[in-house]
């Protein structure tokens, strides 16, 4: 695959303080890629460095092979889409959308052109007349991209373009700005901190931590093989549940002790690695724990809380000391306290290092 940006040993800092250190990224050409990370990691100044709004301390950019790290943002192919709308609000819509064209001296036809297909593909036709204060903040949102998108760019920015819409209204632009890059297939960078929004819309997700990468891959990936305990308690809601314990050898395999009960670990991927004595956290998401299941081996354990979800039930359940989230289908109900088994399906579970945190 071609590569759309590539980020080579980018530094940033301000003053003393280094947001992003020797960074390297490659895109590739038509690939949604979404930077992910918890609020002052730095997806921001990344964003910012690629469409030439920061300036880099070390490093260069690429946008479709061409240096651009010294270029200005209006020369880079690219269009940008922030949190806040910023339309200029005496203007109507089609003369938020037309404005930066005329400016630029495209003709009035192709001008004429480009809105009507922004307008159809973003479903903004009916609104063309109106001030920006008189649509809803998703429409508003529609016709920042719809800006983006007439000016017919190889890349597209996008900074959090939903985290000022109500719930609903985020869901469903979700939805259209996945229906644009199908039809569009354009390179897409999207920073969001939801992970909902990256698990959803990602070709790959770049996950970020203190202005470093942590894991670059396919959502499955990210969320099924989580490199290390970071990635793996940022994605998935309620987290996946971390269990403190050691390697040990019960008739000559390996298994997972903790506080004084062993879990077997037929299933799992790497046992060669489990060396006994060995310092580990198990982690198994929610959705690995069966509640009450025969014919495998199963541990006691007792009902805390359950939190109904309609479709899901989320159990919570006390066992050997620990608390762990368990999530069973919506028509499964247990009362508080009432005993049931549990099992960890080990084939899905992650076992990692306890000093590097690292996946094993
Ligand atoms: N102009 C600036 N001067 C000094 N420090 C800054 C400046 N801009 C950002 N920072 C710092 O750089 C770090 C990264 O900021 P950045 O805006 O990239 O974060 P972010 O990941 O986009 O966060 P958020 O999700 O809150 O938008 C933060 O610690 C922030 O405080
Ligand atoms: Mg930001």
């Amino acid at each position: 695959m071609q590569n759309s940006v590539s980020i080579k040993d980018l530094s940033l800092n301000f003053g003393a303080v280094n947001v992003l250190e020797n960074l390297n990224l490659d895109i590739g050409d038509g690939e949604f890629l979404v930077l992910l990370g918890s609020s002052g990691c730095g997806k921001s100044t990344l964003l910012n460095c690629i469409a030439g709004l920061l300036e880099p301390t070390g490093g260069q950019v690429f946008i479709k092979n061409k240096n651009v790290t010294w270029e200005e943002p209006k020369d880079r192919g690219i269009g940008m889409v922030f949190q806040s709308y910023a339309l200029y609000p005496q203007m109507t819509v089609e003369k938020n959308l037309s404005f930066g064209l005329q400016v630029a001296k495209v003709p009035k036809p192709e001008i004429d052109k480009r809105i009507a297909r922004a307008a159809e593909i973003l479903q903004i036709g009916p609104l063309l007349k109106r001030k920006p204060s008189e649509l809803s903040g998703g429409q508003r949102q529609r016709v920042a991209i719809g800006r983006a998108l007439v000016r017919d760019v190889d890349v597209f920015l996008f900074d959090e373009p939903l985290s000022n819409l109500d719930a609903k209204l985020r869901s469903e632009l979700r939805v259209e700005i996945k229906r644009l890059h199908q039809s569009l297939k354009n390179t897409m960078v999207y920073v969001t901190h939801d992970q909902i929004e990256a698990l959803t819309l990602a070709d790959r997700i770049a996950i970020m931590k203190s202005g470093v990468i942590q894991q670059l891959a396919d959502p499955n990936t990210i969320y099924n093989a989580p490199k290390n305990m970071f990635v793996a308690g940022f994605i998935g809601s309620p987290s996946m549940n971390f269990l403190r314990g050691e390697i040990a050898a019960r008739d000559g395999r390996p298994v997972f002790a903790t506080n004084g009960v062993d879990f077997a670990l037929d299933g799992y991927r790497a046992l060669d690695l489990l060396q006994p004595g060995r310092n580990v956290v198990l982690g198994v998401r929610p959705e690995h724990v069966a509640v009450n299941a025969e014919g495998i081996e199963t541990h006691k354990a007792t009902v805390d809380i359950e939190e109904p979800m309609g479709a899901d039930n989320l159990l919570w359940l006390r066992h050997a000391g620990h608390t762990l989230s368990v999530r069973v289908g919506g028509a499964r109900r247990f009362a508080p306290g009432t005993a049931v088994t549990l099992a960890f399906d080990m084939g899905l579970a992650s076992l990692f290092d306890a000093q590097t945190e690292e996946r094993i």
